[in-house]
């Protein structure tokens, strides 16, 4: 699939890549430079130069195809473009944490290389619960009950006690029969998708659906068609015009959308699937202890616990570890456990994070003042963003994006934050639509009222200089 805007982040999850196809430079003719094709090594020098001059790309993506005989020449293009945006101060990836990941975080600072504090505004961990002490206390525990890691893959020797617990109360949590643990949630959809899938049959995409799920489409060899995103006549005209030609037929969406925060309509996506004979499966990556009464997600905000054919998760985000989950009825998680490869041929979780997870849950549902606080910090903070005039599209939950829908302004509204203290992430194509592209402020339970004051200040000003706002 190389058409579409999306179709090409497919190829490419990487943000900015998908431009690729549009230009194509090429690396440094062999011949020209007097050197033997093929001898890679000798050409690095003379290459480097060259690429200098012949570089053109202004974003990540045009580095993705890259024409050179050397399977390295992509990457030496790419340290000159590096090398650019580090100039710019707008390589602001990897900035490297020297605290655990809070409201208020120690970076080392990659302009100054000095130790800053910052306001972390770029953070899933929704609840604070990478360091809750109950968390914490939990995964020390089990770090001296069970050891460090898990031994083995989950079929063979690598299931604890713990892990089976995790699943119950995931399947419960969930309104599901059973669940199923995967070391990451990326592996967690690729599992799901490419275990259910096969060719011949249909999956139906948002436009906004994460990398995960594009990949793990891809992975199972059925046939992928994307919808705007939530344009629900779209998906069922989609629907309608596969008729009888496909075999088995699943609609894949974002529970809340993770550049968006937009939250899916699942009553009505539930009557379409059902309609067109269609399973439905929802990523509640940032869903999961963020929205509905409890906290247990998206078909608990609507009220449809128990009506959405396969729910999948992340434990990485709210419940502050990492990992993936999946659940279902009892047959598909059985089947599953047999069928999905990330599952099959990789090491369950280690049992510090398996642990830190069932305490997680013991959090959430035991502490809703937690999740209480959470959104009275969105509507704060929301509240006031757009009052200062920033488009924040249809952000409902605690991801809060600044659509600028200019990539320069868009990386020197985040170099402009960084140095007023504030740590957000500058999101792009493909990641979202190139008019769309934005700054990225995720809310957390655990900011005070002056971190909020102080992000409000700090992009008021940034925006005002940037005439964004
Ligand atoms: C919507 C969505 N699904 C899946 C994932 C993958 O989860 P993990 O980071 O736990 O591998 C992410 C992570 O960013 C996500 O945002």
């Amino acid at each position: 699939m190389r058409t579409g805007e999306r179709e090409s982040a497919i190829e490419a999850p990487v943000p900015g890549v998908a431009e690729a196809r549009v230009r194509v430079p090429r690396g440094p003719d062999a011949t020209a430079e007097g050197l033997a094709p093929g001898d890679v090594h000798a050409r690095d020098a003379a290459a480097r130069a060259t690429v200098e001059e012949e570089r053109i790309g202004a974003s990540l993506a045009d580095y993705f195809q890259w024409e050179d005989e050397d399977v390295f020449g992509k990457a030496r293009a790419f340290a000159g473009y590096l090398a650019e945006i580090r100039a710019r101060q707008h390589d602001l990836y990897r900035r490297t944490l020297v605290s655990s990941s809070g409201h208020r975080v120690h970076i080392r600072d990659p302009f100054t290389g000095q130790v800053r504090e910052m306001v972390m505004m770029a953070s899933n961990n929704y609840l604070g619960l990478t360091s809750h002490p109950r968390v914490v206390e939990a995964a020390v525990r089990a770090t001296r009950e069970y050891g460090a890691g898990a031994g083995s893959v989950p079929l063979l020797a690598g299931t604890m006690s713990i892990h089976r617990q995790l699943e119950e109360r995931l399947a419960a949590f969930k309104g599901c029969e059973d669940a199923m643990v995967f070391a990451a949630g990326y592996a967690g959809n690729l599992g799901a998708l490419a275990g259910l899938l096969r060719p011949g049959d249909l999956v139906v995409n948002d436009i906004l659906n994460h990398a995960s799920i594009v990949d793990g489409c891809r992975m199972s060899g059925a046939t992928s068609k994307v919808f705007p995103h939530l344009n629900l006549r779209a998906l069922e005209r989609i629907l309608e015009r596969a008729g009888g030609e496909f075999r088995g037929k699943m609609v894949v969406v974002d529970g809340v959308f993770s550049m968006d925060g937009d939250i899916a309509p699942l009553p009505e996506l539930i009557t379409i699937c059902r309609r067109h004979g269609a399973r439905l499966m929802i990523d509640e990556a940032h869903a999961t202890g963020v929205i509905g009464k409890h906290g247990r997600g998206t078909p608990e905000y609507w009220g449809v616990e128990g009506q959405v054919d396969v729910v999948f998760g992340t434990l990485s985000k709210a419940l502050g570890g990492v990992g993936g989950f999946v659940a279902s009825r009892r047959e598909v998680i059985d089947y599953l456990r047999i069928f999905a490869r990330p599952y099959m041929f990789s090491t369950a979780l280690p049992p510090a994070v398996t642990a830190s997870v069932l305490a997680a849950l013991d959090v959430i549902e035991t502490e809703p003042e937690l999740r209480e606080q959470l959104w009275d910090n969105i509507r704060y903070l929301t509240g006031n963003l757009r009052a200062l005039g920033f488009n924040l599209g249809n952000a409902q939950t605690a991801i809060v994006p600044l659509i600028i829908g200019d990539d320069y302004k868009v990386n020197e509204m985040a170099r402009r934050l960084h140095e007023l203290g504030i740590f957000v992430n500058p999101v792009f194509y493909p990641a979202v639509s190139r008019k769309l592209s934005r700054v990225r402020l995720s809310v957390m339970a655990t900011h005070t009222r002056e971190d909020l004051d102080l992000t409000l200040e700090a992009c008021a000003r940034a925006g005002r200089e940037l005439g964004v706002i």
